[in-house]
C-alpha cells in the first residue's frame, strides 16, 4: 500500500520531520484510521527515495508518540488509543462536522453558476418536452453494427491517447456533410470534436472570455448559453428578437467580445434569422471586432425551402465560430458535437480541448465518422425529417381545430414550435399549470430551457411545443386535453364532458396570421 507522503527536498525542515509531520496529519486527519497498516520501512523509503534509516526514525518518533504501534515480525500500525492530543483533535473536527463547517463551507470556490433545464423529470402522460429526438428513431441496428465492427479493429486507438481534436475520419466526414448541407467550405483542421454544444461553448468562452468582459446575446436565449457567459461573470448584453430573428439594429455600437447567437432556429422563439440580417450583423462583427458564437442545434430539420446558409458559410472575415451537435438528429446521450474555427483560433482551440480533457472517446467518434461516411447519416435524417415534418403538421392543425387560428412561431425548421397566445388565453405560467393538471406539459419561456432577460415580447404569453418525440396520436390526446383543461378553467362546471368531445367550447376563429 502506498501512503500520500509527498517530499519537498528543498524545505528547511528535514526529511525525517517531513515523513513524521505528513503521516501524523494523515492519521490525525482521519485518512489512516485506527488499525492500519503502514507500508514497510523499505518499501516507503523506496516509494519516496530516502534511505530506510530516515523512515525508521520517523516511524520510531511516530511510535514513541503513541501515534504508530510496532509488533515484531508483523508490521507498523495506526495505534487504537491515540495521543490525549490527538482525540481531542478528533473531537473538535467532528464538532465542526457536526455544525455543518466541513472545509468546503469555509474555502469558497471560484465557481459560481446555475444549471440549464434539459433534463426532463415531469413524467407525464402527454409531454410536449423540447429538443427530443423519438428515442424510436435511434438508429439501433447501425449503430451496433458499427460498433462491433469498429472494436474488431480498434488495436491500439482504444488505449493511446489520440488527437485532441478529435478522429481525423470523423472531422473529414463532417466537413464534407456541411459544405453541401451549411454552405460551410472547411478543412478537418478547423474542426475540433466536442462533447455537445454545450462543451463547444465551453471551449469558446475559454478562448474568448475573461471576468467582466460584454457578451451579445439573444433575448430571449438557450439558458445553457446565458447561464455559461453568467458563471465566467461576464457583462450580458441581451438584444431583443422578432419574427427576422435577432433585431441587428440594437446590437452594441462598440460590439462585444462575443455574440451569442442561433440563426436557423431562434432558440426559444422559432425565427429564421434573414439573409439580410445574417449581411448585417457579419458587418458588424467585422467592424466591431466581435466574435460570433452561431449555434446551428437543429438545423438538421428543414421543412420547407432551401436553407440559408450559415453564417460561418457567408463570412469572409473569419469572424465567426460554428457549433453543431447530433444530440438533435441522433441522441443527446451521446454527447457528440463539433466546433468549426476560424483557421487562426484553430491551433488555440485544439490545445484548449487538450487542456480540458485530451480529447473525446474514441468509440463513439470513430463509429459516428463511419455513420456519415456511409450514408447512413444522411438516410437517417430523410426518414426522421419526414416523421418529424408529419408531427409538426398534426400539432399545428390540431391547434387550429381546438383554438381556431393561432399564431405560431418556429415551424419551418426543428423540433419545437412557440405557440403565441391570444387575449383570451391565459397566460402562460397558468396555462403550463392547467395542463399539467391533466397531464400534458407544456413550457413556458423559463420552464422550457430559455432565459427571459425581460422586456421581451414573448415572456407572458408565449408557449413552448416539442413534437419530435411524441407520435400523432398522442399529439392529438395532448392539444385535446390543453383545450379540456381551458375549459374546465373557464367552466368548472361542465368540464368534464369536453374530454369525450374534440371540438371543445374554445374554437373559434381568431384574427392571428398563422406563421407556417
Ligand atoms: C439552442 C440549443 N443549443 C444547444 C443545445 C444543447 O446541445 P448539446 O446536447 O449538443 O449540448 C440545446 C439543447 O436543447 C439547445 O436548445
Amino acid at each position: 500500500m502506498e501512503i500520500p507522503v509527498l517530499l519537498d527536498p528543498k524545505s528547511r525542515q528535514s526529511l525525517q520531520a517531513q515523513i513524521y509531520e505528513q503521516i501524523r496529519k494523515l492519521i490525525l486527519g482521519g485518512r489512516l484510521k485506527p488499525g492500519t497498516p503502514l507500508p514497510a520501512s523499505r518499501a516507503l523509503a523506496g516509494q519516496l527515495g530516502v534511505s530506510r534509516n530516515t523512515v525508521m526514525l520517523a516511524y520510531d518518533r511516530l511510535a514513541a508518540e503513541g501515534y504508530l504501534q510496532m509488533r515484531e515480525a508483523i508490521g507498523t500500525y495506526v495505534s487504537f488509543e491515540l495521543p490525549e492530543d490527538c482525540l481531542t483533535a478528533k473531537r473538535l473536527a467532528s464538532a465542526a462536522e457536526s455544525h455543518g463547517q466541513d472545509c468546503s463551507a469555509r474555502r469558497p470556490i471560484a465557481f459560481d453558476g446555475r444549471a440549464q433545464a434539459v433534463v426532463n423529470d415531469r413524467r407525464l402522460a402527454y409531454d410536449f418536452w423540447l429538443g427530443r429526438p423519438d428515442p424510436q428513431s435511434f438508429p439501433i441496428k447501425a449503430w451496433r453494427r458499427l460498433i462491433n465492427r469498429t472494436l474488431v479493429t480498434a488495436g491500439t486507438r482504444l488505449t493511446e491517447y489520440r488527437d485532441p481534436a478529435g478522429l481525423i475520419d470523423l472531422r473529414q466526414a463532417i466537413a464534407d456533410h456541411l459544405g453541401p448541407a451549411r454552405g460551410i467550405n472547411v478543412g478537418p483542421d478547423q474542426i475540433v470534436i466536442v462533447a455537445g454544444c454545450q462543451e463547444g461553448l465551453n471551449l469558446t468562452a475559454r478562448l474568448l472570455l475573461r471576468e467582466g468582459m460584454s457578451v451579445a446575446i439573444e433575448n430571449p436565449a438557450y439558458q445553457g448559453a446565458a447561464f455559461l457567459y453568467e458563471s465566467y461573470r461576464a457583462r450580458l448584453a441581451p438584444v431583443c428578437v422578432d419574427d427576422s430573428g435577432l433585431c441587428v439594429d440594437e446590437l452594441p455600437a462598440e460590439g462585444a467580445a462575443l455574440l451569442y447567437v442561433t440563426p436557423s432556429h431562434q432558440y426559444p422563439m422559432g425565427f429564421t434569422l434573414s439573409l439580410e440580417r445574417r449581411l448585417r450583423l457579419l458587418d458588424w462583427a467585422w467592424h466591431t471586432g466581435t466574435y460570433i458564437v452561431e449555434d446551428d442545434y437543429d438545423s438538421d430539420f428543414r421543412y420547407r425551402g432551401s436553407p440559408i446558409a450559415a453564417l460561418m458559410g457567408l463570412d469572409s472575415h473569419g469572424c465567426v465560430i460554428y457549433m453543431g451537435t447530433f444530440s438533435k438528429s441522433i441522441g443527446a446521450g451521446l454527447r457528440l458535437g463539433y466546433l468549426v474555427v476560424p483557421k487562426h483560433l484553430a491551433g488555440a482551440a485544439r490545445t484548449a480541448k487538450a487542456l480540458l480533457d485530451n480529447g473525446h472517446p474514441w468509440l463513439e467518434q470513430a463509429v459516428m465518422a463511419e455513420f456519415l461516411a456511409g450514408g447512413g447519416y444522411d438516410n437517417h435524417l430523410r426518414r426522421i425529417r419526414q416523421s418529424y415534418a408529419e408531427r409538426r403538421d398534426c400539432l399545428v392543425d390540431n391547434l387550429e381545430r381546438h383554438f381556431g387560428e393561432v399564431t405560431v412561431s418556429g415551424t419551418e425548421c426543428g423540433m419545437h414550435i412557440a405557440w403565441h397566445l391570444a387575449e383570451d388565453l391565459p397566460r402562460a405560467a397558468e396555462l403550463q399549470a392547467l395542463a399539467a393538471e391533466h397531464g400534458v406539459g407544456i413550457y413556458t419561456l423559463q420552464s422550457g430551457a430559455a432565459c427571459d432577460f425581460g422586456g421581451c415580447a414573448y415572456s407572458e404569453r408565449a408557449i413552448m411545443l416539442g413534437f419530435s418525440s411524441l407520435n400523432e396520436r398522442q399529439i392529438r390526446s395532448g392539444v385535446e386535453r390543453i383545450a379540456a383543461a381551458v375549459d374546465a378553467a373557464r367552466h368548472p362546471a361542465g368540464a368534464a364532458a369536453n374530454l369525450s368531445n374534440p371540438l371543445p367550447a374554445t374554437q373559434r376563429t381568431r384574427p392571428e396570421l398563422i406563421h407556417r
